[in-house]
């Protein structure tokens, strides 16, 4: 055989031989993505000054330097709309084409109308549905779960799953075990019809038996706003940090090892783990389990600490940015958090690197050098 259609079978040979996945008629996959951090930076060395802790343990402890805070002004979706915005330009699909749109948070705008809702109509996406999804920091992998679904059944085409978060509302400032973890922001991804790659394999979990170790007391139905729930700081996230960490740990190695198995694959086809970004020790145990050498796992909890359902997000879109994902690319997205919940994917990356296609260039004559 000659020319492109000996091309075309060999590609089609490739990607039998490499990619399994799970069974489906037309394949979703990821077709832009977008982020969006605020601009106020607040350093560990801020934090010395505000309660007693130092840069030293906060770097040893968790890999946090700073985190970005959101202005009074600007709640979560304020965070979603520029991310969004982002991810519709680089999957080339207008606002009005999306059939649906996801907004996982743990910070809505209220608890209702959904922040989704309110994105909507900020985007002037008039013909997609719209609603909001709570599972904590698996929620972006959740999300993106819930649109590959649709995509797939022929229920919608294009769906916009954004994970905006902030945090900063719900830290308590007077408690040292919490406030130095979290930071704010949003990412965003636009889930359609691929005709090569895409998900592969989604593994979801859930264990409410675990369901008091990270809570958020009061401001719902079990415990409304009153004066006793201020005054008794019932509106301020709480954790049980240890319990957490060992099952993040255990998580992260377990999620990600079924969903390599359902796609087929194993550790060593991975380019690019994106893990949720917690804690450095987390990460760095999930590395050293699948033997990657540190270009093949996205860090960025350095610069903006647990933004909850917005880190996976967050860091895949600066992977792409900074030209780390190519076609063709084994991704594997995971995240733990309340609930308790889990979630990993692993996906075969589809969009053409900003490199190759001067987004980056164009970027940075901006001056947008960050998302
Ligand atoms: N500065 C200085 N000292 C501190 C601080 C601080 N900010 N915080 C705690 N300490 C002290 C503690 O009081 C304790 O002192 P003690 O030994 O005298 O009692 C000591 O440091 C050790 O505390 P540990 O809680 O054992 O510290 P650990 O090493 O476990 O780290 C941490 C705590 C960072 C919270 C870790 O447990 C962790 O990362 N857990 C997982 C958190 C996580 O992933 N959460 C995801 C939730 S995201 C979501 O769903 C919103």
């Amino acid at each position: 055989m000659r020319g492109p259609l000996r091309g075309f079978w060999a590609a089609c040979g490739y990607l039998r031989v490499r990619v399994g996945g799970e069974r489906v008629a037309v394949r979703a996959g990821i077709l832009g993505t977008g982020a969006y951090v605020p601009e106020q930076v607040l350093t560990n060395f801020d934090l010395e000054r505000r309660m007693n802790t130092s840069d030293e343990w906060i770097r040893t402890r968790t890999g946090i330097r700073e985190r970005r805070i959101a202005r009074e002004d600007q709640a979560a979706s304020d965070l979603a709309f520029p991310a969004a915005e982002e991810a519709l330009r680089v999957a080339r699909i207008a606002a009005a084409d999306l059939d649906g749109i996801l907004v996982a948070t743990t910070t809505p705008d209220h608890v209702f109308p959904s922040t989704a809702a309110l994105l909507q109509r900020r985007l002037g996406a008039w013909n997609a549905w719209a609603f909001d999804m709570s599972a904590a920091c698996s929620g972006f992998i959740y999300g993106l779960a819930v649109a590959a679904s649709f995509v797939e059944s022929g229920r919608a085409r294009y769906v916009l799953v954004v994970g905006a978060e902030v945090l900063s509302r719900i830290t308590d400032w007077e408690d040292r075990t919490t406030a130095v973890l979290f930071g704010d922001g949003a990412g965003a991804a636009v889930v359609g019809p691929v005709a090569e790659g895409g998900f592969l394999s989604f593994v979801l979990g859930a264990d409410g038996g675990g369901a008091d170790l990270l809570v958020l007391p009061a401001g719902g139905s079990r415990l409304p706003a009153s004066h006793r729930t201020v005054e008794e700081r019932q509106h301020f996230l709480k954790m049980n940090g240890r319990e957490v960490f060992k099952f993040a740990v255990r998580i992260m190695a377990e999620a990600s090892e079924e969903a390599l198995r359902r796609a087929g694959l194993t550790k060593d086809d991975l380019d690019l783990l994106v893990p949720h970004q917690a804690n450095l020790r987390i990460i760095d145990a999930a590395q050293e389990r699948f033997q990657l050498s540190p270009e093949k796992v996205v860090v960025n909890l350095d610069r903006y600490g647990n933004m909850s359902a917005a880190s996976t997000p967050v860091a895949l879109h600066e992977a792409y940015r900074a030209g780390r994902l190519s076609p063709g690319n084994v991704v594997l997205l995971v995240a733990f958090g309340g609930g308790l919940t889990w979630a990993a994917t692993v996906l075969l990356w589809s969009v053409p690197s900003p490199l190759r296609t001067g987004e980056f260039e164009a970027a940075l004559a901006r001056g947008k050098t960050e998302p």
